[in-house]
């Protein structure tokens, strides 16, 4: 089968590095890709916001299947047209995606389907979005509607957090992903992201992972696209794998597949494990990144074939399996991140790889034969282990073998679960 993956990140290194041992593989291109990437594909030079460029792309090159990494892209369509032109590819259409481009469609598919979550509404303005946070009181979510990169949601501990929360989105702060707000009940619990694959009618679970979304130690500081992960997450036994399927994936997918816009791709649960069970924060339509990193380490199974299942409507003749192992990855990230960072600065040195260790690039490029970091984050040093613990001194130890004076990291990655562990 010849591939082509769309993303540039860590995630589509880590799905790169797994699909390339499926030997189901005849050849793997990627675009725009990474230096990491480019040692187990063909980078292809592709403008991938150019949807008849990729298509194009895919006729001259005759992919068969393609693997679509970030959300961006899904949303704007790119699973349509490809499908338009009789090509298979992994992802969601734009419909569908809307269950990660709009929090308000997802909540009222919730709200439909009786799928478990915060009570909310929905605003277009301020004042009547104010007066509701007051009724309310606090806690209280307010986040921007749209896609607004992991930033457009605060949990304000205080009423006038709130309000200055409302104001700052209407006021344009997250552009026009903030022309709606939703305003939704604080949920108290551990946090945990599921992945499960899904054709549209059948539903593959696949596992589990926890990550820290903020920039420092002791989960501090502004939110980034996450620091680090680990999985699986405790929190998610089997009986709350078993009540998220019931509870929440499949009334999800019958609700998407009923309102003629089925759901083919992963779908990222995350979820608030309350007191009540779990209830879900959110879906995102693709893997998570760093999540994914930790997903594909785990993995035993050839990912090609469950991709190209939920792709082609097969899963349900599919299982996987997983190694006992945890694995941990933590994020390295330019200093200054997620705030600005200086470009270009030189990585001269990498761990040295094994089984159990592995370097996953997400902002990186080669200039003139120097690895240099270009974007915030910038590497993901990976390690499995008999525990999150273990996974997390391997993780640690390799991390020690990076040369990038402009890196920084947190050193507390796992934390929750290594707590558990050593409790
Ligand atoms: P989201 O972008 O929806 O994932 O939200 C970002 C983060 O805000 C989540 O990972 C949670 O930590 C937190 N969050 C979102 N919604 C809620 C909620 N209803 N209750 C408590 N925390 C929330
Ligand atoms: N790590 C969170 C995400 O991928 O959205």
């Amino acid at each position: 089968m010849k591939v082509l993956l769309i993303g540039s990140g860590g995630r589509e290194h880590a799905l790169a590095w797994k699909i390339a041992q499926s030997p189901k593989l005849t050849a793997l291109y990627a675009a725009p890709g990474n230096p990491g990437i480019a040692e187990e594909a063909t980078i292809v030079a592709l403008d991938v916001d150019n949807q008849q460029a990729v298509v194009d792309f895919c006729r001259r090159t005759a992919i068969d299947f393609v693997v679509v990494g970030p959300e961006a892209p899904l949303v704007a369509g790119l699973a349509d047209t490809l499908r338009a032109a009789g090509i298979a590819v992994f992802g969601p259409s734009a419909a569908a995606a809307q269950l990660e481009g709009s929090k308000g469609f997802t909540k009222d598919v919730c709200a439909k389907y009786g799928i478990p979550t915060g009570a909310y509404k929905r605003f277009t303005e301020a004042e009547a979005a104010k007066t509701y946070v007051r009724e309310q009181g606090s806690p209280i979510v307010i986040k921007a509607d749209g896609l607004a990169a992991g930033k457009g949601v605060t949990v304000a501990m205080t009423l006038d957090e709130a309000l200055a929360a409302v104001d700052e989105c209407f006021a344009g702060a997250f552009g026009s992903a903030g022309a709606e707000v939703v305003v939704e009940a604080y949920l108290d619990g551990e946090e945990a992201s599921f992945f499960c694959l899904c054709d549209g009618k059948n539903a593959l679970p696949l596992a589990s992972a926890q990550d820290h979304k903020r920039v420092g130690d002791g989960d501090t500081g502004p939110n980034t696209g996450g620091m680090g992960a680990y999985s699986p997450a405790p929190v998610m036994t089997a009986e709350m794998v078993e009540r998220t399927m019931k509870e929440i994936i499949e009334p999800t997918m019958r609700g998407m597949a009923e309102s003629g816009h089925p759901f083919t791709g992963v779908f990222f649960a995350g979820l608030m494990i309350t007191k009540n069970g779990p209830e879900l924060i959110e879906y995102n339509v693709r893997f998570g990144d760093p999540e994914c990193q930790v997903l594909m380490m785990r993995m035993k199974s050839d990912l090609l074939p469950l991709l190209y299942a939920a792709a082609t409507g097969t899963l349900g003749a599919m299982s996987v399996d997983w190694r006992d192992e945890a694995a941990l990855t933590v994020v390295m990230a330019s200093r200054g991140y997620p705030g600005a960072y200086e470009k270009n600065t030189p990585i001269t040195a990498l761990p040295s790889e094994s089984a159990t260790t592995k370097v996953f690039h997400a902002g990186t490029a080669m200039k003139d034969d120097q690895l240099v970091a270009t974007g915030g984050r910038v590497l993901n040093v990976t390690a499995m282990g008999k525990s999150v613990n273990e996974a997390k001194d391997a993780a640690y130890a390799a991390l020690r073998d990076v040369s990038w004076e402009n890196g920084f990291y947190r050193h507390d990655i796992g934390w929750r679960a290594v707590a558990r562990e050593t409790a």
